[in-house]
């Protein structure tokens, strides 16, 4: 199964599409994910990125396609991958086709994720991860169960997105809307785009999710 997760930053697509890749078994692809690992390991890729990512600017579509092109070469994409955050552009859409047809691989669902400006400015500000094992936490949804340790590996070094701030996150969603929502229309209009909402909880938006990639007989 090849699917795309699309929705404004803070939708839910890499909570969603975890639980996606262990219910199905197929990996998680995530654009802003890989960047940013560039990014921590401090490689050429990641020292272009670490200005661009940060701000909450869009990095060029050559370079993110060349990063998705090589990943999905990875034996675990085998049997199938989810890509999140990607594409976000109409020539990302467009030269992912062109990849996929080269591959001899084709795709099978386009997912939006829809959500409210002001729910994703709070998802986001609000977020924070444990910086050793990757745990997520949110301010308001989700704190540590003792204060200042990580549940799961008892760190006590908790990390935030730069990209998290404020004043990033409305221009990440600004970006979304210029950008990214005007590829909908592309998919829409080949009958592989379907909807759902994303501002009810998350098991709610997983059976959804579910619905769509098996819907019932
Ligand atoms: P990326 O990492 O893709 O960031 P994003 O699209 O802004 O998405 P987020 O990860 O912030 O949000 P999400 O929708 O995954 O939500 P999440 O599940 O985390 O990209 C980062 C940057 O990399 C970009 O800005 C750009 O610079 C660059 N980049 C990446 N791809 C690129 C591309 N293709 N081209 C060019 N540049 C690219 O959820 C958010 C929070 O809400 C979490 O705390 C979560 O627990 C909580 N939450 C989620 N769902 C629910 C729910 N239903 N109820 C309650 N809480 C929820």
């Amino acid at each position: 199964m090849i699917m795309i997760l699309i929705g404004p930053p803070g939708a839910g697509k890499g909570t969603q599409a975890k639980r996606i890749d262990e219910a199905f078994g197929v990996v998680q692809l995530s654009t802003g994910a890989l960047l940013r690992a560039s990014i921590a390991s401090k490689t050429e890729l990641g020292l272009k990125a670490k200005t661009l990512v940060e701000a909450g600017n869009l990095m060029p579509d050559d370079v993110v396609i060349a990063l998705v092109s090589d990943r999905i070469d990875q034996p675990d994409c085998a049997n199938g991958f989810i890509l999140d955050g990607f594409p976000r552009t109409i020539a990302q859409a467009e030269a992912l086709d062109v990849l996929l047809r080269e591959k001899g691989l084709s795709l099978d669902h386009v997912i939006e994720i829809k959500i409210d400006a002001d729910l994703q400015v709070k998802r986001l500000t609000g977020r924070f991860e444990c910086g050793e094992c990757g745990e997520g936490y949110h301010d308001s949804y989700k704190l540590p169960r003792i204060e200042g340790v990580c549940d799961r590996c008892g760190s006590s070094d908790f990390i935030r997105r730069a990209d998290d701030k404020e004043d990033r996150v409305r221009t990440r969603l600004d970006i979304y809307q210029q950008e990214t929502r005007p590829i909908l229309p592309y998919y829409r209009a080949r009958g592989i785009l379907k909807s759902i909402d994303g501002s009810k909880d998350l098991d709610d938006v997983t059976r959804q999710l579910k619905e769509v990639l098996s819907p019932a007989q």
